[in-house]
C-alpha cells in the first residue's frame, strides 16, 4: 500500500547516508556549531535536510514537511514527511560511528512509513504501516525477554538542563532495576536495537516528532510497543516515549518512571 512511498523514502536516506559516512570523521573543529550548551549542528545536518526538502518537494509537490533544521512546510495536509537528516550529530562530531538518518511520513498525523539509515555499518531499517519491520530486507522482531532484571534498557532526554534532571531521577534506578541502561545519542538507532531485539526498552523524553516517530513505527511492526509515560499508545505531538518488546518490561520500567 506505501510501497512507492517506501522505495523513495529508502532512496533518500541512501543518498543523505552517503554524504554523512563521506563527511564522517572530516570536519574541522569550526564546522560544529553550539544550538544551546549541551546541544550541536553541523553543515552537514543542513546539506542533508536540504536534499530531502528538495527531492521531496520535486517528488511530491502536494505533501508537507517538518525538519529538524528549519523546513516547515505545510504541516497540516494529508501526507507530511518528518525529517532527521543526522540523528547522532554529537556521536558524529566527536567521531563516535553510532548515528543514523531517519525519515518518515505520516498520513493524517500518523507514522505509516518509516526509513533509519545507519550509514557506517551500512543498515537499513524500514517499516510500512501493518507491513512489517525489517532491517536490509530481512524481517526484524522484538525479543522475548520479559524480566527486567535480564534486560538491557536505553534512554535519553532532550539537551535542556530540565530534560537532564527529570532523567537522573529515574536513570539510577533503571540501571539498578535492569542488566544496564545506556545513553548512545541517537534515538533513531537506539530505537532500532529495540525492534531488531537486541535490548528491551528505550525511553526518551521531551523530545521532537523527528526523533520519535519513524523509530516508534518501526518498534511496532516489529512487534513491541510504543506508549507515552502513562501506558497511553504514542502519538505525535506526544513528547515523551517509551518503547519496547511489549512484554512485562514495558509496565516495569512506566512502574519506575513513576517512582517518588
Ligand atoms: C539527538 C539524539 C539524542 C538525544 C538528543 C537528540 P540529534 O538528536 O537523538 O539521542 O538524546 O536529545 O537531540 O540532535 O543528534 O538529531
Ligand atoms: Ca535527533
Ligand atoms: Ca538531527
Amino acid at each position: 500500500m506505501y510501497e512507492d512511498y517506501l522505495k523513495f523514502a529508502k532512496d533518500l536516506a541512501l543518498k543523505g547516508g552517503a554524504i554523512l559516512r563521506e563527511n564522517f570523521g572530516q570536519l574541522d573543529a569550526e564546522q560544529i556549531e553550539l544550538k544551546g550548551p549541551h546541544d550541536v549542528v553541523t553543515e552537514v545536518d543542513r546539506k542533508v535536510e536540504k536534499l530531502y526538502a528538495e527531492e521531496i518537494k520535486a517528488t511530491y509537490p502536494d505533501h508537507g514537511i517538518i525538519g529538524e533544521e528549519g523546513t516547515s512546510e505545510n504541516p497540516d495536509l494529508e501526507f507530511v514527511w518528518v525529517l532527521d537528516p543526522l540523528d547522532g550529530t554529537k556521536n558524529f562530531s566527536y567521531e563516535i560511528p553510532f548515528f543514523c538518518t531517519t525519515i518518515c511520513l505520516l498520513k493524517n498525523k500518523e507514522p505509516v512509513v518509516a526509513v533509519i539509515y545507519e550509514p557506517i555499518t551500512d543498515n537499513l531499517f524500514y517499516a510500512t504501516k501493518g507491513g512489517g519491520a525489517f532491517k536490509n530486507d530481512e524481517p526484524i522482531h522484538v525479543s522475548g525477554q520479559s524480566e527486567i532484571s535480564q534486560s538491557m534498557l536505553l534512554y535519553c532526554h532532550a539537551a535542556d538542563p530540565k530534560a537532564i534532571e527529570d532523567a537522573e531521577h529515574y536513570v539510577t534506578k533503571l540501571k539498578t532495576a535492569s542488566r544496564d541502561a545506556s545513553r548512545l545519542r541517537s534515538a533513531g538507532a537506539e530505537m532500532a536495537l529495540v525492534a531488531k531485539g537486541v535490548c528491551e526498552a528505550y525511553l526518551m523524553n521531551q523530545l521532537p516528532l523527528w526523533d520519535l516517530a519513524a523509530g516508534a513505527l518501526l518498534v511496532r511492526e516489529a512487534g513491541g510497543k510504543a506508549t507515552d509515560f502513562t501506558g497511553k499508545d504514542w502519538a505525535p505531538g506526544d513528547s515523551n516515549i517509551l518503547v519496547s518488546n511489549g512484554t512485562q518490561t514495558h509496565e516495569e520500567v512506566l512502574k519506575i518512571l513513576w517512582q517518588k
